[in-house]
């Protein structure tokens, strides 16, 4: 199986399944000399981490991160640094229950990959869905880590916008409320009421879908590229890979369409920072495939959780068809821990174009404004 890695300059690849005794990944392109340890990228983990609340998995583990190599203490100053090699980190399985998934070894649940992984490759890992499992997003967010430390300024932030058919109330958005409740909403008042809503949906044995949305700020205009480097289609492209992910919008997005040509156009101002000051971002902050300077926005959707404890009518692999409970441990709501993922694939899909701009131009800052011609 091919396609596990991501990335250009700044590159990850993952490896390891839902059961399997770990789950890793080598991140190759960092910069050397900078700073990094362990507990640099267990925060995020920590964020990602199952059995937190009652609204997310019960799996219990514990997602403690090994790095492996790529790093060395320096000994004058006894600090961590990389060192341009590649990273390699690991992070242990320590909680798996393979005798949940024994019933459906040979049936296909609906809504999971377990169907078209058999018709692809003739084997599939039917324990907790082997490589098609969201286990996989833990190494995403340790490398999105080590992005972060790239991408010096730059502050990335993610907040659950919609829950189910609730949407939050943007007038409320309060940034420090994300950490204060379960959900990593930024509206006090819509958590409140989706602890209510999410409560039902759990007891119910069913699930419900979400919207992220991920704020990069302190982006320097000019990073991106034209036509098949779009920061854009590769910010797309990046969340469309978590698992459960079925749409993905950039600043206005899909409501973009309903808009005038003057209410979209983010029109400009002389700013006071030397940079253009835009008045509104209803570009999200790139523009032709190149970032402006501006926060970039994105949004993604995700889907309800498809194991729910409802009987659905499927087939098994010899072509019968069956009716199918899916048991074992998982998240009513998917997209309370895709947060942290989201943050992480904005950072890695930055981290690199900024690696690449810096390559190309040999500049990280902006050259603007040009001298006028004498
Ligand atoms: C953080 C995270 C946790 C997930 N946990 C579950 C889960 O507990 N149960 C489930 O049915 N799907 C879960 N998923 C989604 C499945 O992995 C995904 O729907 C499945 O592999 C099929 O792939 P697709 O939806 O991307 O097409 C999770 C997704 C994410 C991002």
């Amino acid at each position: 199986m091919s396609h596990n890695t991501f990335g250009h300059l700044f590159r990850f690849t993952s490896f390891g399944e839902s059961h399997g005794p770990l789950i890793g990944c080598v991140v190759d392109g960092c910069p050397p000399l900078i700073e990094l340890t362990e507990a640099d990228l267990q925060g995020y983990l920590d964020k990602r981490r199952p059995g937190q609340s009652r609204f997310t998995t019960q799996r219990q583990e514990p997602d403690q991160v090994r790095i492996v190599s790529g790093v060395m203490t320096e000994e004058a100053t006894g600090r961590q640094l990389t060192t341009g090699t590649p990273i390699g980190l690991i992070i242990d399985n320590v909680d798996q229950r393979s005798k949940d998934y024994g019933e459906i070894r040979q049936q296909y649940r609906p809504g999971h990959a377990d169907f078209p992984y058999d018709a692809k490759y003739g084997i599939r890992d039917y324990r907790g869905g082997g490589r098609s499992s969201a286990r996989e997003t833990a190494m995403r967010v340790a490398a999105g880590g080590i992005a972060r430390k790239v991408l010096e300024g730059v502050r990335i932030r993610g907040a659950l916008v919609q829950m189910g058919p609730h949407k939050i109330d943007r007038q409320r958005w309060d940034w420090n409320a994300v950490d204060d409740n379960a959900f990593f909403c930024p509206d006090p008042q819509a958590a409140r009421e989706w602890e209510t809503y999410l409560d039902g949906v759990r007891k119910a044995g069913s699930s419900c879908g979400a919207v992220i949305e991920i704020v990069a700020e302190g982006v320097p205009p000019g990073w991106g590229a034209p036509i098949y480097g779009k920061l854009d289609a590769e910010l797309a492209s990046a969340f469309m890979s978590i698992n459960a992910v079925k749409g993905v919008e950039i600043g206005e997005g899909m409501a973009a369409a309903a808009l005038s040509g003057e209410d979209n156009a983010d029109e400009m101002r002389t700013g006071n920072t030397g940079l253009p000051h835009f008045v509104s971002n209803h570009a999200g902050g790139i523009l032709g495939g190149i970032s402006t300077g501006q926060p970039i926005v994105a949004r993604f959707a995700v889907k309800p959780t498809s194991s729910i404890l409802t009987e659905r009518r499927s087939v098994n692999r010899f072509g019968a068809e069956v009716d199918i409970r899916t048991k074992g441990r998982h998240d009513p709501c998917v997209g309370i821990r895709a947060v942290p993922v989201g943050e992480a694939m904005m950072a890695i899909v930055l981290a690199d174009a900024f690696l690449r701009h810096r390559g190309q131009t040999g500049a990280p800052a902006t050259r603007w404004p040009f001298p006028r011609p004498a």
